[in-house]
């Protein structure tokens, strides 16, 4: 295998504003030092733009201003400088009639975000729903080098000591509150105890299938997803993560070098084993349009008939995220169907 060839200060993408001599340069410099950074800040050195969907209206990212924190605590460590961007949440607990109207202009936006500003490289904060396709579409397109980090999966709900979980037990419970089971005190408490701390739905539903394709499909820091929000491993995978994109960029590792046809089989194969949302179809088949990998419905048929599933998680089984997360999250589901996936693809 031929050594990778590392890029000089000078190739960086953010040298063309900061770097050279000339008007506009400039122009850039002296803003960047209305910031309060120097010519030391940000000339000759990987600037990672930190892409954040955190909303007051999205309670699944209400932690993720200090994700950005240890994000640029690992930039900073790595020898880069962080630029924290916020970016439109699409999160789907509040919005009417879905999220999914807001998929493509989150899309939009970042890649437009990553285009028009002096960024070398950008760690993406996203975690529901269709912020996880949104964010990677929009990078997939402008292709420089990125890490998605997932905002990680809550807690599990409790009431009385029994286990909730995201979506599935709402149902449920409100279908007993209509058949008179259920007074309207108990139903009260089932709305305190179901969503209990920051983080996505914990259930396999479309956020945990979709933090689990972008892992597999090799964007995500190796076991990211899987960890809960408010594990402390979260905040110290995060700063990993600021490390590991310095190196990406000195590296241009883009997505178009690291993700395959091959890598999106491996998603779907996963997305089978995990039981996963049938929401993933839609989004992978527009992600890997972004990258000119045709991925026909056929391919979901023909892999769905040789991969079982193993994953034993609700809705489709019985267990939770942070019960995934303990019992070796994803690490542990891609080594047990090691057979059923390709090996050579990029991570
Ligand atoms: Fe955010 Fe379910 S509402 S993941």
């Amino acid at each position: 295998m031929s050594t990778p060839t590392r890029k000089t200060p000078e190739q960086l993408r953010s040298w063309r504003w900061y770097g050279r001599d000339e008007l506009r340069s400039f122009g850039h410099r002296s803003r960047a030092k209305q910031n309060g950074w120097g010519n030391e800040d940000i000339v000759g050195k990987p600037v990672i733009g930190i892409l954040n969907t955190w909303s007051d209206l999205n309670s699944c990212h209400m932690h993720l201003r200090l994700t950005a924190d240890a994000v640029k605590r690992g930039v900073f460590q790595a020898g880069g400088h962080p630029m924290e961007i916020p970016v439109m949440s699409v999160g789907e607990m509040l919005t009417k009639p879905t999220a999914m109207f807001h998929r493509n202009f989150l899309a939009m936006e970042t890649e437009e975000m990553l285009r028009a500003n002096p960024i070398d490289g950008a760690v993406l904060l996203g975690g529901c729903d269709k912020s996880t396709p949104g964010l990677l579409m929009g990078a997939f397109s402008m292709d420089i080098p990125v890490i998605y980090m997932p905002c990680g999966p809550m807690m599990k709900g409790n009431w009385r000591g029994d286990t909730l979980g995201s979506g599935s037990d709402v149902w449920k419970y409100w279908d007993e509150k209509r058949a008179g089971n259920l007074s309207w005190g108990e139903w009260c408490e089932i709305e305190d105890g179901i969503a209990r701390s920051p983080g996505h739905c914990m259930t396999m539903g479309t956020a945990s299938t979709l933090t689990a394709l972008a892992e597999t499909l090799g964007l995500v820091m190796p076991g990211a997803s899987s960890i809960p929000a408010v594990d402390s491993a979260h905040t110290r995978m995060a700063a990993a993560a600021g490390r590991q994109i310095i190196e990406n960029v000195w590296l241009d590792r883009k997505p178009s070098g690291i993700v395959t046809e091959k890598s999106f089989e491996n998603a779907i194969a996963v997305d089978m084993a995990l039981g996963g949302s049938t929401n993933a179809i839609v989004h992978l088949i527009a992600m890997a349009g972004r990258l000119g990998i045709p991925l026909p419905l056929e391919k979901f048929d023909e892999i769905s008939r040789k991969v079982p599933l193993l994953a034993n998680l609700r809705p489709a089984g019985k267990y939770l995220m942070e019960e995934f997360f303990l019992a070796g999250g994803l690490t542990a589901l891609l080594n047990g169907m090691r057979e059923l996936l390709h090996t050579d693809v990029a991570t």
